[in-house]
């Protein structure tokens, strides 16, 4: 095991071979022993996999993710791979005949960070996401299109409870190497000048949850605990001018400033989704396929709320 510090905003933890022969050997054993439909006792199976393997140091480095001053994101290194021959994802569905080591993987790295939690509105409620660059028209299903992503925060149209925290990306086929890029927003808003961040900071915008659930203006950027999140939605921009070059100066200095990472098979970027903003080029490529989980810290919090369960929600 060994743990590179670079002077980036994300740090890199590798998984060494020993390690990588039992997470291999013991992800096949849960994908057979375990079924999908039975997502608790798979989730608590990995999450065993997961303190058996790794050491304390390790799960303590995957955790920085969480902490103020934190890393923006951190790198999982020399993962097992998932051989997955012809079981490419066509339709943005789980592909039929893939073995459930990638599955055991997320849940496992879930397990250190919190609970897994997904969304009836996007991939049904899935836990595990395909993100591929399908070709059916169901937005649903198909959450890659080829166009450039914007500097965002996952699921922003939502409060900030409801929000995921963590979101793991792990690298399935990615052979034209499209990097995924990412940055603080926080350090991001401060190289701004004061009426640019005075600007983006003005609640002054009204969107928010499909239900209705979340009222009231909104501005561009947002503080949360110490962190800062984007909360004007990708696809939606501000009417007014001044505003609008305001977001342009944050989305040129994030592009500027921004980390990449390139999420190749037997790596999963655990990335800050309170703190720091991602974002990728154009990408038309048919092959690239990383598999997505969203995490939630706050699963006690929703689940006593009755936020968790209902409508909305499908947590393991
Ligand atoms: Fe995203």
């Amino acid at each position: 095991m060994s743990r590179e510090c670079p002077d980036k905003s994300y740090s890199v933890v590798t998984i060494d071979e020993q390690q990588q022969g039992c997470l291999s050997d013991y992800s096949v054993r849960l994908g057979q022993q375990c079924s999908n439909k039975n997502t608790r006792r798979f989730y608590e199976e990995s999450a065993r996999m997961m303190q058996e393997i790794l050491t304390l140091e390790q799960l303590r480095d995957i955790r920085a993710v969480l902490l103020d001053g934190g890393p923006a994101a951190v790198l999982l290194s020399h993962l097992p791979t998932e051989d997955f021959g012809s079981c490419f994802p066509s339709t943005g569905n789980r592909p039929a005949g893939l073995s459930f080591r990638s599955d055991a993987l997320l849940y496992g790295v879930a397990s250190i960070i919190g609970h897994p939690i997904g969304y009836s509105d996007e991939h049904s409620g899935d836990l595990v996401h395909e993100i591929a660059n399908v070709s059916i028209g169901c937005p649903v299903y198909n959450s890659q299109h080829p166009d450039a992503l914007n500097p965002h925060t996952d699921r922003s149209r939502y409060p900030e409870d409801l929000r995921p925290s963590v979101l793991l990306l792990l690298g399935m086929n990615n052979p034209e190497h499209l990097p995924t890029r990412f940055v603080l927003a926080g350090s991001v808003a401060r190289s701004l000048s004061e009426s640019v961040r005075e600007n983006l900071f003005r609640a002054r915008y009204e969107f928010g949850l499909p239900s209705g659930r979340f009222q009231g203006l909104r501005s561009i950027l947002s503080s949360v605990g110490s962190g800062i999140e984007v909360t004007l939605p990708p696809e939606e921009l501000p009417s007014d001018e001044e505003s609008s070059s305001a977001l342009a100066a944050f989305r040129s200095a994030c592009i500027e400033q921004g980390e990449e990472v390139e999420v190749n098979a037997g790596k999963m970027l655990i990335l800050s989704n309170s703190r720091s903003v991602h974002f990728r080029d154009r990408n038309e490529s048919p092959e690239r396929w990383l598999r997505r989980m969203y995490v939630t810290v706050r699963y006690q919090q929703l689940s006593r709320d009755g936020k968790v369960g209902l409508d909305d929600f499908v947590v393991a």
